[in-house]
């Protein structure tokens, strides 16, 4: 949509050429619309977890916002020559109970006949629109959270090459499946400056998303940063998606890393999540009561690093 003129409606408080999760429409005084799309191919085998997966990767998104999702409609793209009907009935049945999870209502879908298998949602949730929380709210000084381990793609991609363990599988499933809603929920009850998902550009594509919407800088301390176990085997095995190449990349002109960093490493930062956790900016004065509330609410948050006034739009990693 960079290529199209831009919209510009004073009911549309969040739109597509801000890079942010999902668009906000306000239709009242005290209420906005939350909305947002998001499909991809299998990321695992077995269908009912493709399902959860995909869900809670669709949800995060209005999470990301600040909002409560009410709503989703089903995005289907079918091989039935490649696969049974039972198969579709899995996807459908994750995806409908982890939006049960959710409190959001499937309203309904569409399904096409397609060459490869694609499975997401469209979901729409509910904001006041004071409550929105965008990417571009950071301030110097600010704390970094991060609300779930990296990982999940080079973790998926060995999976697929058969290079992983039952366990692995299990342990990057579990992550996946996992909503966003009590991190979000944190955010809500707390107050935070910023917040986006870390999912396709990964952390460092998410982080400098942020950076440049909040006119800051960011500083990542390495060893802080919460990392799926095996993950780092993996990479060095050579199980790096397409996408986390292109991530690395795409950020390298705007990133800073230390020379102690191995390549490895490196690709582990910008490794292309499915529904990652939350990226949250929060003012240095409610530290104690973010940290507390994230282990009230049992979200694994971890402090990663924080904001600089200079330099706008880099990331320093140490
Ligand atoms: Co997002
Ligand atoms: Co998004
Ligand atoms: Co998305």
């Amino acid at each position: 949509m960079e290529k199209l003129p831009p919209i510009t409606d004073p009911r549309l408080l969040v739109g597509a050429n801000q890079a942010d999760d999902a668009g906000v429409v306000q239709i009242r005084d005290d209420l906005a619309l939350v909305q947002t799309v998001d499909f991809f191919t299998p990321i695992v085998d077995d269908p009912y977890t493709y399902g959860l997966i995909s869900a809670a990767n669709s949800l995060s998104d209005v999470y990301a916002m600040g909002g409560k999702p009410l709503s989703a409609l089903n995005i289907v793209g079918f091989p039935k020559d490649l696969f049974p009907i039972e198969v579709l009935t899995a996807i459908l049945q994750g995806g409908q109970d982890k939006c049960a999870e959710a409190a959001t209502l499937i309203v309904g879908g569409h399904t096409i006949s397609d060459d490869e298998l694609k499975y997401g949602l469209a979901v729409t949730g509910l904001i006041h629109p004071k409550d929105v929380i965008t990417n571009a709210g950071a301030c110097p000084g600010d704390l970094l959270y991060l609300t779930k381990p990296i990982g999940t793609g080079t973790i998926t991609t060995a999976l697929k090459a058969g290079l992983g363990s039952a366990e692995m599988e299990r342990r990057v499933c579990e992550v996946m499946a996992r909503l966003n809603r009590d991190a979000a929920a944190v955010c809500n009850r707390i107050g935070v400056h910023a917040c986006t998902d870390i999912t396709g550009f990964g952390l460092m594509g998410h982080a400098l998303e942020l950076a440049r919407a909040s006119r800051v800088g960011l500083v990542f301390e390495f060893h802080r940063i919460p990392i799926l176990p095996d993950a780092l085997i993996t990479v060095a095995q050579g199980a790096v998606p397409g996408g986390s190449r292109a991530n690395r990349l795409f950020v390298a002109p705007d990133a800073d890393y230390s020379s102690r960093l191995s390549e490895e490493q490196i690709l582990l930062l910008c490794d292309a999540q499915t529904s990652g956790g939350l990226f949250i900016a929060a003012a240095e004065n409610k530290q104690k009561a973010i940290e507390s509330a994230f282990i009230d609410a049992g979200v694994e948050a971890v402090c990663i690093g924080w904001t600089v006034a200079e330099p706008v739009g880099r990331i320093a990693v140490r």
